[in-house]
């Protein structure tokens, strides 16, 4: 019997429409678009503006299109997994939420939290309820208001982070479409250099952690820089090994979109050109959870069946890994 794998069959994408820009964080704090452009490659990202708007709600937007694009009522959707470090709360489940949201009554929903990674831990998780052959219809969404945890008089991430969030739908493939392996890792002793010093339970919420903007993310950016560079390189290349996937044979790497130089020097390792390589953190910067499924939603025209597909991704924790997709649909 073949085996049965769980194959993209839709992808989609959402981003709110207010944009702030490099001119605009001039104004903000002491930087220039000349230090942001060259230190990261971004030029403008996406903010989620309006009272009470969450995570969920790019989620759900998400959602809603990929169950039109694919002519599926939300009640189909037999799980849905949410990827997400900036869950609307502590609990219940952001993916509870956008679940209610889209009326995806059937759906049991769960998040899953590894930071910049999170989107290849939950499409890894979630095609292995695919593959178990138990379900058939299974939403990955990777969602963050980044927004909403940064700290706009700090130079040193408020240049870097957007809002935004993308989804793909996955259904059990015969023929041997989907994702075909993935490498995942984590090493928690880094959280040091990457993380939100306040508002769990090791320090929870006070007026002291206010005060001390404890709430924000806090990022040493040079360590995260070489880990990310080394690690996501590195696990990129091992999965083209082991998988015997030589440059010629990989049609595109979607790599998580934090900075420019750590995609560049991810695509030299794998020995790929930068047109194999699906970038837009010029206009969204990192949207976290939202940079993967977003470059597949803005390259889903260019994608051809058959196509070999690296995703690559490197986040707080810290967490790594590479996923490997035959693209499932297109000419
Ligand atoms: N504008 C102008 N100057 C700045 C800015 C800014 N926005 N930010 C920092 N600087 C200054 C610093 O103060 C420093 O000045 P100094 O030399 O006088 O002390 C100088 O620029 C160099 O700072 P570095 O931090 O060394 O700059 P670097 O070249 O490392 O770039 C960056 C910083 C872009 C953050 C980089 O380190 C990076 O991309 N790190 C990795 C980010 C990443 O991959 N994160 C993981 C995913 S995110 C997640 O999981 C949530």
């Amino acid at each position: 019997m073949t085996k049965t794998t769980a194959a993209i069959t839709a992808v989609s994408g959402w981003v709110p429409p207010d944009i702030l820009s490099n001119k605009d964080l001039e104004k903000m704090v002491d930087t220039t678009d000349e230090w942001i452009q060259s230190r990261t490659g971004i030029k403008e990202r996406r903010i989620l503006k309006g009272e009470g708007l969450a995570t969920s709600d790019l989620g759900a937007e998400a959602v809603k299109l990929l169950c039109k694009k694919r002519g599926i009522s939300p009640e189909e959707i037999e799980l849905l997994i949410c990827s997400t470090a900036t869950p609307d709360m502590m609990f219940p489940a952001t993916a509870n939420i956008i679940s209610d949201k889209v009326g995806a009554k059937n759906a049991f929903s769960f998040d899953i939290m590894a930071a910049c990674s999170g989107f290849i831990y939950a499409l890894t998780t979630g095609s292995k309820y695919i593959e178990s052959g138990q379900y058939k219809k299974v939403v990955i969404v990777g969602a963050d208001k980044m927004s909403s945890i940064i700290d706009y008089t700090d130079r040193a991430t408020c240049v870097l982070f957007g809002d935004g969030a993308g989804a793909v739908l996955l259904e059990p493939n015969n023929e041997g479409y989907g994702v075909l392996d993935s490498i995942l890792r984590s090493d928690g002793a880094g959280r040091v250099f990457l993380h939100q010093k306040a508002g769990g339970s090791a320090k929870p919420a006070s007026h002291k952690t206010i005060d001390a903007r404890e709430h924000f993310v806090f990022q040493d950016g040079q360590p995260v820089f070489k880990f990310a560079v080394t690690n996501m390189a590195d696990v990129s290349a091992e999965i083209m090994e082991k998988n015997k996937l030589r440059a010629e044979d990989v049609s595109w790497l979607v790599p998580h979109q934090a900075n420019k130089r750590i995609i560049d020097a991810t695509a030299r390792r794998m020995g790929l050109s930068m047109d194999k390589v699906m970038l837009n953190i010029e206009r969204y910067g990192n949207t976290t959870n939202g940079t993967i499924p977003l470059c597949l939603w803005e390259w889903e025209n260019k994608l051809h069946k058959r196509d070999n597909i690296i995703l690559a991704a490197f986040g707080g924790g810290f967490t790594w890994g590479a996923v490997w997709v035959k693209w499932a649909y297109g000419k």
